[in-house]
């Protein structure tokens, strides 16, 4: 095949890529490589001593010294933008009341949504970016953000404002998910449906026909909103054809997960009292497993994700910071990858997919992130690693050395 350097603009050479294109099953290494990009996209990549000939004149050239290049890393569940922080409430789980306690006395995600209700665009905004920031700076390249604290029209419309705005500030993409059913807003007290009608009937329209969001979730709890809630919701998102995904099987098993399969959702999420009917469920969806450690974590959960079920019936999983102010107050995707092994028994290879390949098939941008191959958006990190493993390994020393963003430097 003969292979055209004439519009390359920039070229790796002398690097180690972990292309991620086999999902978990390896790393999909090439060592002692070189990758090129033109207009954006990845234009060519193979071995050192098979790369074609290029100009000198045209190409910028970035000589690696044998660091590691993955795709740009893509945390695909967050709820980064919202107002206040609950510190208090975590001294209060300290002194004995449960995540469950604390929202039922109205705590929880309602004491969010105050704080949220209450911030200006403005705010939301300066309160968010430093957060964006510090993904980006460990080589986050795409994030999801999430709607969900202001529970009204007004409020679900600013925060997706907001993290529509993050995008133009940082060299990220910004994927938004509606998640108007997130909690019930205190004014609709023993009213749910009636607050659903106002997710359905009111905000999602609006949302679609300003294309605020590129998918809709739903938090399917005892604490959240039931199957027949959930349900309607779903169905709203389908008429105005947007994808969904689902909070689900956190803290029991509702059935949400099955639910979600039945409207090829794109992912479920949280997931630790999912049984094997809702893997096998998945599986014929072609939905991912979003797992995400941070929450398991902070909320010191016990009830461990069906890891071998999944890795059984071969559905897909990612890995995500589901940064908030909760359930897991934690801007770090470089620590999920080693709690992703730690806490879930993750292999290094599967949590590095979950941040790459996998991450990208929940956003379902998977034809053009999550890995590197010819045609793939040039969304690419440099790491001063000697072997993948070292991403999941340690945590707090970022090897991050370069990131760039449709083949620009952005660090
Ligand atoms: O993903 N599970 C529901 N939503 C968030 C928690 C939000 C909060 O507690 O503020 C989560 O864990
Ligand atoms: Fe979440």
């Amino acid at each position: 095949m003969t292979v055209s350097a004439a519009n390359w603009h920039t070229l790796f050479i002398n690097v180690n890529l972990a292309t991620m294109t086999d999902g978990a099953n390896s790393y999909g290494i090439i060592e002692q490589a070189a990758l090129a990009v033109a207009d954006g996209k990845i234009a060519w990549l193979g071995a050192m001593v098979d790369l074609p000939e290029y100009d000198e004149q045209q190409v910028q050239v970035v000589e690696g010294n044998g660091q590691w290049l993955t795709p740009g890393l893509i945390d695909c569940h967050t709820h980064l933008v919202y107002g206040g922080n609950r510190a208090n409430e975590f001294e209060m789980r300290l002194e004995g009341k449960s995540y469950q306690e604390i929202a039922q006395a109205g705590g929880g995600i309602v004491a969010t949504v105050n704080a949220t209700r209450h911030a200006s665009e403005q705010s939301l905004y300066d309160s968010a970016l430093p957060r964006l920031q510090v993904l980006h700076q460990q080589g986050v390249t795409t994030v999801e953000i999430k709607s969900g604290y202001g529970l009204d029209t007004e409020n679900e419309i600013k925060m997706l404002k907001v993290a529509g705005k993050l995008a133009n500030a940082v060299p990220v993409t910004v994927k938004r998910t509606f998640l108007g059913a997130h909690a019930l807003p205190i004014e609709f007290n023993d009213r749910p449906d009636e607050y659903i009608d106002v997710v359905c009937d009111e905000m999602l329209p609006l949302i679609a026909e300003q294309s605020l969001a590129d998918a809709v979730d739903v938090f399917c709890e005892g604490i959240g909103f039931n199957i027949e809630q959930t349900e309607r919701v779903f169905s709203a998102a389908k008429q105005h054809g947007l994808p969904v995904k689902v909070h689900a099987e956190q803290l029991s098993n509702l059935g949400g997960t099955e639910l979600a399969a039945s409207y090829q959702a794109l992912s479920s999420d949280h997931i630790e009292f999912l049984d094997s009917k809702g893997v096998t469920a998945m599986k014929q969806a072609g939905m991912v497993a979003v797992l995400l450690p941070g929450a398991f974590y902070f909320l010191r959960e016990t009830q461990l994700p069906p890891i071998n079920e999944l890795r059984q019936q071969q559905v897909p999983i990612a890995i995500a910071t589901d940064a908030n102010p909760g359930s897991s107050p934690i801007n770090n995707i470089q620590l999920m990858l080693n709690m992703a092994c730690t806490l879930f028994k993750l292999t290094p290879v599967e949590a590095l997919a979950g941040v790459t390949c996998f991450a990208a098939k929940a956003l379902a941008e998977d034809t053009t992130k999550g890995k590197l191959a010819i045609g793939f958006d040039a969304d690419i990190a440099m790491w001063d690693i000697t072997q993948p493993a070292e991403l999941s390994y340690q945590f707090g020393v970022n090897p991050l050395t370069a990131l760039y963003k449709l083949g620009n430097q952005a660090i």
